[in-house]
């Protein structure tokens, strides 16, 4: 297994490019399954995650072509896929795919829609608490399918198809939103969201299926009003920038003092996250290519934040504002309210020498004078990449194992880093 070694103490300096957003990546993948025509998606990470979810893609049927990188553009533009659903040759989302990510249980919605049957294992995904699906199968009920549980898997049919329905989540869930969002895409007649998730990657899906020739009102809102189609058009689409990755590197750039522009990334992504990075005492400004993060000299400013669905702090960023702070000069409280069991990062957090305590939801973050290096494990996708932050912070080496939660949604992760200047470097299993 590939280990990062990670010598701290350096400033970074330079230009990181933002990649296309993971979370927005695998919906826009998953929409191919609506359609007949080819959807062109341009700005694909190369990530695991999306690696994965190809090789579920295919095995429904999907044929995909993929163009090189356009090493010419300004902002390193990642992959373009041009993928086409002529015909779904299976319905069924194997159990051995689906529990290696949460994501691609998205694919029930499209099938059920189109094929009027499908059969998707529950899904998997990073071990962060429980991760019911109920409001997905409340949500596709409402739009006609009927549900039955089977040996680990969800088994939907709607032999007259799906119809339009009024559907008010009782909870804000970016995964259901998805789910029926995709779905009422191909319903028949006009279906109301109510208290839809707002995150910018659910507009970018709903943009894309506007593109595909679906009606939308509402998108960014909560509101979300389809007009679904009998069947729809293939487009051309470029994923928008990834706003975890930015708010990441962000936090990189303040963990070390440093003076990075963030290319190819917008402030409006990521809303409250940037007001938070900016009270710990980090200079924001927008330049003509992205986001410049500065910071110099000054200590760090101690926060309190809880996480909310978006425009609140993500839930995604939780775990690198926490090794942030672990430096900061006094205390900062972080209140987890989307997921009960995310802090998996605290006692590898401790290892280097962070003060947390933990009560409930909630972390209390002393921040101490300094961290030390020392071997640490990856446990889930975000909570990995804090102990990167918290490595470039350590006096010392740190070693990062089980890396491949890093390569499920960071792409080139040491090589944007090591480009302004950090020591860092992946040891690479022989
Ligand atoms: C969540 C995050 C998303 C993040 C992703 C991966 C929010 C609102 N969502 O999305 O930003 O990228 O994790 O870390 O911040 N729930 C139910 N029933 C359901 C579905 C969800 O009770 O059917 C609950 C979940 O347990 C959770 C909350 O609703 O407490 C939000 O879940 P949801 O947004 O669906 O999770 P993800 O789509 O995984």
């Amino acid at each position: 297994m590939d280990r990062i070694k990670i010598t701290g103490g350096g400033r970074l300096q330079g230009t990181i490019p933002i990649s296309g957003a993971k979370n927005a990546a695998l919906p826009l993948l998953i929409a191919s399954l609506l359609t007949e025509d080819r959807l062109t998606l341009k700005n694909v990470p190369n990530l695991a995650d999306v690696n994965l979810l190809v090789r579920i893609l295919r095995n429904h049927g999907v044929d995909l072509a993929v163009d090189g990188k356009r090493q010419s553009s300004p902002h390193g533009l990642g992959e373009t896929f041009h993928l086409t659903a002529r015909d779904i040759v299976d319905t069924t989302a194997p159990y051995e795919m689906v529990s290696r990510m949460r994501a691609s249980f998205w694919v029930l919605g499209p099938l059920i829609a189109r094929m009027r049957e499908a059969r998707v294992s529950l899904p998997g995904g990073c071990a962060i608490g429980t991760r019911p699906v109920d409001l997905h199968l409340q949500g596709l009920k409402a739009l006609g399918a009927e549900i039955d549980l089977d040996a680990g898997y969800v088994v939907a049919r709607a032999p007259k198809g799906l119809h339009g329905a009024h559907i008010i989540f009782p909870k804000v869930s970016v995964g259901a939103t998805h789910n029926v969002l995709l779905a009422a895409a191909l319903a028949k007649g006009e279906t109301l969201i109510e208290n839809a998730a707002r995150e910018p990657e659910i507009g970018d899906v709903a943009h894309c299926l506007v593109k595909m020739g679906v009606l939308i009102d509402g998108i960014g809102t909560s509101t979300l009003r389809i007009q679904g189609r009998d069947r729809l058009d293939g487009a051309i689409h470029t994923v928008l920038p990834d706003r975890i990755e930015t708010g990441t590197f962000a936090m990189c750039v303040a963990a070390t003092g440093g003076d990075v522009v963030l290319e190819g990334t917008r402030r409006d992504l990521l809303a409250n996250a940037l007001e938070v990075l900016a009270k710990t005492g980090t200079e924001i400004t927008d330049t003509t290519t992205g986001l410049r993060i500065v910071r110099n000299g000054a200590a760090l400013e101690p926060v309190t934040v809880e996480t909310q669905p978006f425009p609140g702090f993500p839930t995604d960023l939780q775990a690198q504002l926490m090794a942030l702070m672990t430096r900061a000069a006094g205390t900062s409280v972080i209140r987890e309210t989307i997921f009960e069991n995310r802090f998996m990062h605290v006692q590898e957090l401790a290892r280097l020498g962070a003060d947390i305590q933990l009560h409930g939801d909630t972390a209390t973050v002393k921040g101490v004078k300094a961290l030390r290096g020392a071997p640490v494990m990856a446990t889930d996708l975000r909570a990995s990449v804090s102990l990167v932050i918290a490595g470039l912070m350590a006096e010392g080496d740190t070693m990062i194992n089980r890396v491949y939660h890093l390569d499920r949604g960071f792409e080139r992760l040491e090589e944007k880093l090591g480009r302004c200047g950090a020591k860092i470097e992946r040891i690479t299993a022989g």
